[in-house]
């Protein structure tokens, strides 16, 4: 799939969901250029609306409060225009949260090893859950934590190591096509 090509809108949200640096924001903006839809990277959402960046909003009100955003936030977005969902690595962790995401959408999981995982986000301050420790091996102990969740939520998987987004957005339109969505 070239950067130029232009496929019609979903008929319904895509929600990528996935660990943190395995390029949902990156599939996203490509999935939004070559569709025309709407992209909501909910951090940055969040992140506006409270006037705060995600490291301050954990500091100040902490991890529980920052997950009720992303409730409400997911709520709002499974009524209203169709749109393409980069969420937050922890969203599909609630129940709840992939209810939403169905209701109006496909999820989409993103994966990659740990190493490649550990190398994307090397250095990355705005990441509370992963400022004290970026090493492979914690970076695979935590995914393993949270795999059964990310796998349960899933309609489509795809790998993402040493692919362009490119070659990723291809991927999703063949899946997607293969469960009947139409989007074109
Ligand atoms: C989180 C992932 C982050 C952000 C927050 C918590 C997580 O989003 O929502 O730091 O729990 O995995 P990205 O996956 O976009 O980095």
């Amino acid at each position: 799939m070239k950067d130029h090509e232009k496929i019609a809108p979903f008929s319904c949200n895509i929600a990528l969901i996935g660990f943190m640096g395995t390029g949902k924001s990156t599939v996203a903006e490509c999935l939004g250029r070559m569709s025309g839809m709407r992209v909501v990277e909910m951090d940055e959402e969040i992140a506006a609306r409270q006037g705060m960046t995600i490291p301050e909003i954990f500091a100040k009100h902490g991890e529980r409060y920052f997950r009720s955003l992303e409730t409400g936030l997911l709520r709002e977005l499974g009524s209203g225009e169709n749109c393409i969902i980069s969420c937050g690595g922890g969203a599909a962790l609630r129940e709840e949260n992939v209810a939403l995401m169905k209701r109006n959408g496909k999820v989409v999981l993103l994966t990659a090893a740990p190493e490649t995982i550990a190398r994307r986000v090397k250095g990355d301050s705005t990441r509370p859950l992963l400022k004290d420790n970026q090493s492979a091996a914690y970076i695979a102990d935590m995914m393993e934590a949270r795999r059964p969740r990310y796998e349960a939520a899933a309609d489509i998987v795809i790998q993402t190591d040493d692919r362009t987004a490119e070659e990723i957005c291809g991927e999703l339109l063949t899946k997607i096509r293969g469960m009947g969505e139409k989007d074109v």
